[in-house]
């Protein structure tokens, strides 16, 4: 099999569009869509992906789940992710009980879990169409059969080697985009369900993420988001290895292109080189995502993360020495089988050692199927829910001093809409990931401006254009 295909799907993207004209004609409207994303940015952007496809087909856009055509890309990470799905699909029940031309589809993670898709054909008999993450490129084909046919169109595959490129995407904003760098995870932490359902590592070729985002500058982008699993250790599968921090240099060659963010980077794999790439480069954002998962060396082993508290501090000190203006952020578990309040000090201590200017932090969920699903010692909800609170208040304390120390500065903002609750104000982002709220119009909505850091908010800034 080619590892590279061209995304062709035409042929279905226009006998759907033939069926939805005449439907629209019969009804005298428009037939619309609502595309419900769960989980993290490479969901986003596969969403992105779906609404290309499902506007070509000639659906208009809309954000209520009344729509004519209504699909959940779903996420998997933690229990109460699937939760959410089955509680929000016994609703659409009820519309489409009203909507005889409603359709629903569901994809992403979860269904790439056998015990899901049977449940949702033994309970949710009303869903039109199942697929997962390896098959999106094969929507278009997908949603005719599911129009062709009269009961459940399941297409679930359980691995891939191929990248389709040039699937049609329409972005959620105009200025800035997630880009895939590859696909998939090698890591097998031992509590993450993500190798299981995301598939083997893949790298794209550097050269078609280089026209990718040659494109989206073209069209207006001034700031990316390279996505992957683990963006370390991007290349190292391709025919003609290159490395992460080859192609981060090659990226911000673009003209044009202002601003380069990236994530996740496993600390394992975190390089000198790519220290000193970002450390020399304008563009690349003062803003690193490491996650750390937890603080005791001895936990760490048991999640297979490959590092130590000790290896993690130190690649920090690195970090710092280079880019002493750097945000860290992190992910951090608590509960994981076996975890002692001994361990959870470790965390702590962690915490308050690196000063994360934001963390992710979540309680133990049990992923069936992982190695530690089946471990002993699985730690009591209720300590489970105390260490959480715990470690909450560290990690909110600490992220309010570190937010707080660019009060009275200015910094560059990429401005990127008006803010929801007044609209006098704009909103937008620091290089640090950090938000600023201040006066301006929105013609400026897209691009990079100077703004005075007047006051800190906690997590954000008020701030005067200058
Ligand atoms: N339980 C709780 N959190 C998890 N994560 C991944 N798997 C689990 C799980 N089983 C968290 C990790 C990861 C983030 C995306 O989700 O912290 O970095
Ligand atoms: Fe999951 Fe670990 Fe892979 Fe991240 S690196 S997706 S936590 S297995």
């Amino acid at each position: 099999m080619k590892e590279t295909e061209n995304f062709d799907q035409t042929i279905y993207i226009r006998k759907v569009r033939e069926k939805i004209q005449e439907a629209q004609q019969q009804l005298g409207r428009k037939l619309t869509f609502c595309v419900q994303t769960f989980g993290c940015q490479m969901n986003a952007r596969d969403s992105e992906k779906l609404t290309g496809i499902l506007m070509a087909m000639g659906y208009v856009p809309s954000v209520s789940e009344t729509a004519d055509f209504v699909i959940y890309n779903t996420c998997t990470v933690r229990e109460n992710a699937n939760r959410k799905v089955y509680g929000r699909l016994g609703k659409l029940k009820h519309l489409k009980e009203q909507n005889p031309h409603m359709r629903i589809a569901l994809c992403g993670c979860m269904m790439q879990e056998s015990h899901v898709v049977e449940k949702i054909k033994d309970s949710y008999r009303f869903v039109d169409l199942i697929f997962g993450t390896h098959n999106i490129y094969r929507f278009a084909q997908l949603v005719h059969q599911a129009m062709e046919s009269h009961s459940m169109v399941v297409e679930i595959w359980d691995k891939t080697h191929e990248i389709v490129e040039n699937l049609p995407a329409q972005r959620k904003y105009f200025f800035k985009s997630g880009v895939n760098i590859m696909f998939g995870c090698n890591n097998f932490c031992s509590y993450c369900i993500v190798p299981y359902v995301r598939g083997r590592e893949r790298s794209r070729q550097p050269q078609a993420i280089l026209d990718e985002i040659q494109k989206l500058v073209d069209d207006g982008v001034v700031e990316v988001m390279l996505l992957g699993q683990n963006v370390n250790s991007y290349g190292k599968t391709l025919e003609h290895p290159v490395s992460f921090s080859a192609l981060l240099s090659q990226i911000a060659e673009i003209p044009g292109l202002e601003r380069i963010r990236f994530m996740t980077s496993h600390p394992k794999d975190l390089s000198d080189q790519l220290i000193e790439t970002m450390a020399s480069s304008e563009k690349i954002c003062r803003h690193l995502h490491l996650p750390v998962q937890s603080g005791s060396s001895r936990i760490l082993e048991k999640m297979n993360r490959k590092y130590t508290k000790e290896s993690y501090l130190e690649l920090v000190s690195r970090i710092r020495q280079a880019m002493p203006d750097l945000a860290l952020t992190t992910d951090i578990i608590v509960g994981f089988p076996g975890e002692t309040e001994e361990d959870f000090q470790d965390t702590l201590d962690i915490v308050r050692k690196v000063r994360y200017s934001s963390a992710f932090t979540f309680q133990y969920s049990k992923r069936s199927g992982t190695p530690a699903a089946v471990m002993e010692d699985q730690v009591p909800e209720e300590v489970m829910q105390d260490r959480f609170d715990r470690l909450l208040d560290t990690v909110q304390a600490i992220a309010k001093e570190e937010c707080a120390s660019l009060e009275k500065t200015t910094g560059k903002v990429l401005v990127e809409q008006v803010n929801h609750q007044d609209s006098r104000l704009l909103t937008g982002r620091l290089g640090n990931n950090l938000l600023v709220h201040f006066p301006g119009d929105q013609s400026l909505i897209g691009k990079i401006t100077d703004v005075y850091l007047s006051e800190c908010k906690g997590f954000y800034y008020m701030g005067e254009m200058i």
